[in-house]
């Protein structure tokens, strides 16, 4: 069987994606698969790719044939375009190890429920609404489980910014944060302790997306933790971020070699079983498949948990909290990397 692999992609999350997909081919049981790479540049071209030192070194950005997925359910695969050169290989399953936009969001899981191929994780409607902030706002307001208070706003409500500003200073206290409702890893995401703060954050995040969410600031540890299934969701134990920066932006998160993470925090077990029910919940209400890694807050005053985000498509490298999470539960990787393909075939 052969299993096209899919990363980098046109998003902020580009080479955290590079180093994912590295690891996830590593733990591909080459016995049973025949891999194809398709690299992803920044620039929106889909490259065939040798090998995964190819993918470490960057030099697959340099390749010279297309490796397009096919719409077409009779291609049932990947077309390979060198010159004038057509050639079609079949596909069995993509693992799209894709972040952020593009990737993570349902756009390609879009294109492989059209070519007819299984797909590793979420699908579309999932995909969609775990990378809108807004929208997962939505959906886990139903479920009862707390989270931050929050505003949204839209970009041309900008134009309006005494009638926003006021909206926000109404429902939320400062210091808030503002964040683009659709982008990954922190990008445009800024911290607003008055007024001031909050014009330059709210004009900086409309650079990112149309749709802006004013979040109140919680004070807590950051606590992850991972699920894996599909009719029957399972949740591993959790672990904490120990963030460097002031809140885990995007450099302290893949530059910082000081942020680190700690499997099995001290925590009451109480505490550890409302979060892993909260995870597999919040999985299922917006109709996760596959995995999901689910982040909370717990909070420094009262240990109260707080929902934060929900990642679908989360960071697999070596030393990524998913795949530790799992390790930690006695599935290592490589086993981790088969069930999800066989999941996708489920
Ligand atoms: N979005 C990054 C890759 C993560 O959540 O792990
Ligand atoms: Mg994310």
């Amino acid at each position: 069987q052969t299993v096209a692999v899919l990363f980098g992609g046109q998003s902020s999350e580009h080479e955290i994606s590079c180093i994912s997909a590295a690891t996830v081919i590593e733990n591909i049981n080459r016995d049973r698969y025949d891999v194809i790479l398709i690299g992803i540049t920044e620039d929106g071209r889909w490259l065939l790719t040798e090998s995964v030192e190819e993918i470490r070194s960057g030099a697959w950005k340099n390749g010279t044939v297309r490796a397009v997925v096919s719409p077409d359910n009779g291609h049932h695969g990947v077309l390979l375009i060198d010159g004038e050169q057509i050639t079609c290989r079949r596909v069995d399953v993509a693992f799209p190890v894709l972040h952020g936009l593009y990737g993570e969001d349902g756009t390609v899981q879009g294109i492989f429920e059209l070519a007819g191929i299984p797909y590793v994780g979420c699908g579309v409607l999932a995909s969609a609404v775990s990378m809108d902030k807004l929208y997962t706002k939505i959906i886990v307001d139903t479920l009862g489980i707390r989270q931050a208070g929050y505003v949204a706003v839209r970009k041309e409500e900008l134009s309006r910014m005494d009638e926003v500003t006021a909206r926000v200073e109404a429902a939320l206290a400062y210091p808030v944060f503002i964040k683009p409702c659709n982008a990954g890893s922190s990008k445009g995401v800024s911290k607003a302790g008055n007024r001031e703060e909050l014009i330059s954050g709210l004009l900086e995040a409309a650079n990112h997306d149309r749709k802006i969410l004013v979040e109140e600031t919680i004070i807590g540890r950051e606590i992850e933790c991972a699920v894996l299934g599909g009719t029957e969701v399972k949740a591993t134990g959790v672990g904490e971020i120990l963030a460097a920066a002031d809140f885990y932006d995007f450099e302290a998160k893949y530059h910082n070699a000081e942020s680190k993470t700690v499997l099995d925090p001290e925590l009451p077990a109480e505490t550890v079983e409302e979060i892993r029910r909260d995870a597999v919940a919040i999985f299922k209400a917006v109709d996760g498949f596959g995995l999901s890694r689910v982040d909370f807050f717990v909070t420094r005053d009262g240990g109260e948990v707080v929902f934060n985000e929900i990642n679908t498509l989360p960071g697999f490298t070596a030393i990524s909290m998913y795949p530790m999470l799992w390790e930690n539960r006695g599935i290592a990787k490589p086993q981790l990397v088969e069930k999800l393909i066989q999941m996708a075939f489920s």
